[in-house]
C-alpha cells in the first residue's frame, strides 16, 4: 500500500472500455477513482469503494482521461518555417517542397541542438496531455544523420519511425531509384537499431508505389512495422498499399476514392487523421464522418513538424476533428487516446483499466466535453506518466 497512488473525486472517469460504465465506447463512469501500482492501473471503480492508499490526488471533480497518444509527429529537426507559413496564409500552396529547408538546417545542427528541440517539444506536447508520442525521422535523409535523429528520438520514446523516404534530397535529384537504393539499404540498416517502424512519403513528387512497395517491403524484412503518409495532397494508391502491406496505419487520407475506403474498412489498418495539417496549410479537412461511418477505425495526432503543422497540441486536433471534421466530441476523444494507441498496435495505452499504464491527465473541467467546447483553454490541470505526476500547470 505504501507505494500507492489514488486518484479520487473524479467527477467523469473515460476509461476507453468499451461497455463498462455507461456503456459507450468511452466507458464514462461517474464518482470514480483510479489505483496506481509500480506505474500501473491497479483498481477502477467507485470512489466510495476505493481502497486506501499511501497517497492520494483530489481531481475536485474534474475529469480524468486516459493521456493522449500522438500516433505521428516529427520532431527531429533545426529552424522554422514561419516564413514559408506566412507566405501560405498570403496565398501560396504548401507542395512539401519546403521540407529541403528543414534537411538542410538539421544537417547544420549539433546533436546537442537537436537533442533540446525534442525535449522541449516533448515537453510541450506532455503539458498538454501527451504521454505517448511518436517520433519520426525524415530531416536528415543521409545515413548518419537518419541514424542520429532515430537515436536522439529513441531516447525519449519507444515508438520511434524511420522516414528517410521523407523527399528525395537535393543532391540525388532527378535520381530518385539511387535514393531509392540508399534507402533500402545502408540507411534502413543503420536506422533499424533505433527504429520500431518504417514510414513512406506516398504521394506525386515525393515517392511513387514501386518505390513505396520496396522501401516498405525491406523495412518489413527488417523487422519494423510499416505506416505510411498516404494521399495527403491528391488521390492516389498509399492507401490502398498500406492496406495491402498490412499497415497499422496510414495517416492523412485527406483525399480518399470509395475504394480507399472499403478498403479501410474491411481491414486492421487504422486511417490516422492530422486535422493541424490542413490548418496550418489551409487545404480541406479530410472526412472523418464518411471513414466513421464506414466503419473505419480513426485515430487523431498532431503530424507536430515545422513545415506542416507546427502544434504539439491534442486538444487543438480534437477541437478542429469536432468542428471542421464532423467528428463528436467522444469519438474525437476517443481517436485521441484509444485511436492513436490502435494506430500504434499498443494495448497498454489510451485505456484506463488494471493492467494498463497509468498514464492520465486531469482536467480543469467537468467532462471530456470540454476538450472541443472550450478551444484554446490550458484546461489540462496535471499529467500522470506511468503513475508519476509531471506537471501542475
Ligand atoms: O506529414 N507530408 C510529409 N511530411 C510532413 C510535412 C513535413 C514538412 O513540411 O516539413 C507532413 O505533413
Ligand atoms: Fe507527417
Amino acid at each position: 500500500m505504501s507505494g500507492s497512488l489514488l486518484v479520487d473525486n473524479v467527477g467523469e472517469l473515460v476509461t476507453n472500455v468499451a461497455g463498462t460504465g455507461d456503456g459507450s465506447p468511452l466507458g464514462l463512469r461517474r464518482d470514480a477513482a483510479v489505483l496506481i501500482e509500480e506505474g500501473r492501473v491497479a483498481w477502477v471503480g467507485p470512489a466510495r469503494y476505493a481502497p486506501a492508499a499511501g497517497r492520494r490526488i483530489d481531481a475536485e471533480g474534474g475529469a480524468v482521461l486516459p493521456g493522449f497518444v500522438d500516433s505521428h509527429a516529427h520532431l527531429v529537426f533545426a529552424g522554422d518555417r514561419a516564413t514559408e507559413f506566412a507566405a501560405r496564409m498570403a496565398g501560396q500552396p504548401y507542395t512539401g517542397g519546403g521540407i529541403r529547408t528543414t534537411v538542410g538546417a538539421t544537417r547544420a545542427a549539433s546533436d546537442g541542438t537537436l537533442r533540446a528541440t525534442v525535449r522541449r517539444l516533448v515537453g510541450e506536447a506532455m503539458r498538454q496531455g501527451t504521454t505517448t508520442i511518436e517520433i519520426k525521422s525524415g530531416y536528415g535523409l543521409t545515413v548518419a544523420d537518419e541514424a542520429r535523429s532515430l537515436r536522439i528520438a529513441a531516447e525519449v520514446t519507444g515508438e520511434t519511425t524511420f522516414l528517410g523516404a521523407h523527399v528525395v534530397p537535393a543532391e540525388y535529384a532527378g535520381r530518385p531509384d539511387d535514393y531509392v537504393g540508399l534507402v533500402c539499404g545502408p540507411m534502413l540498416a543503420a536506422a533499424a537499431p533505433y527504429a520500431r517502424w518504417v514510414d513512406v512519403f506516398c504521394e506525386r513528387g515525393a515517392f511513387d508505389a514501386d518505390h513505396t512497395r520496396a522501401i516498405l517491403t525491406v523495412g518489413q524484412a527488417a523487422g519494423l512495422g510499416v505506416r505510411l503518409h498516404a494521399n495527403q495532397l491528391g488521390p492516389g494508391p498509399g492507401v490502398r498499399l498500406g492496406v495491402e502491406l498490412g499497415a497499422a496505419s496510414v495517416d492523412h487520407c485527406t483525399h480518399l476514392s470509395d475504394a480507399d475506403v472499403e478498403a479501410l474498412a474491411g481491414s486492421q489498418t487504422v486511417a490516422t487523421l492530422l486535422p493541424g495539417a490542413e490548418f496550418s496549410t489551409r487545404s480541406p479537412y479530410p472526412d472523418a464522418r464518411r471513414l466513421l461511418d464506414a466503419g473505419v477505425t480513426v485515430a487523431l495526432a498532431t503530424d507536430c513538424n515545422p513545415g506542416s503543422s507546427y502544434t504539439s497540441s491534442m486538444p487543438f486536433c480534437v477541437a478542429l476533428a469536432v468542428r471542421e471534421m464532423r467528428m463528436t466530441p467522444a469519438e474525437a476523444v476517443w481517436a485521441a487516446t484509444a485511436g492513436g494507441a490502435r494506430a500504434l498496435r499498443r494495448d497498454d495505452v489510451g485505456v484506463l483499466r488494471p493492467g494498463a499504464r497509468a498514464d492520465l491527465m486531469i482536467l480543469d473541467a467537468p467532462s471530456h466535453l470540454h476538450l472541443a467546447y472550450r478551444p484554446g483553454v490550458p484546461l489540462i490541470r496535471q499529467v500522470l506518466h506511468n503513475g508519476v505526476p509531471q506537471c501542475r500547470s
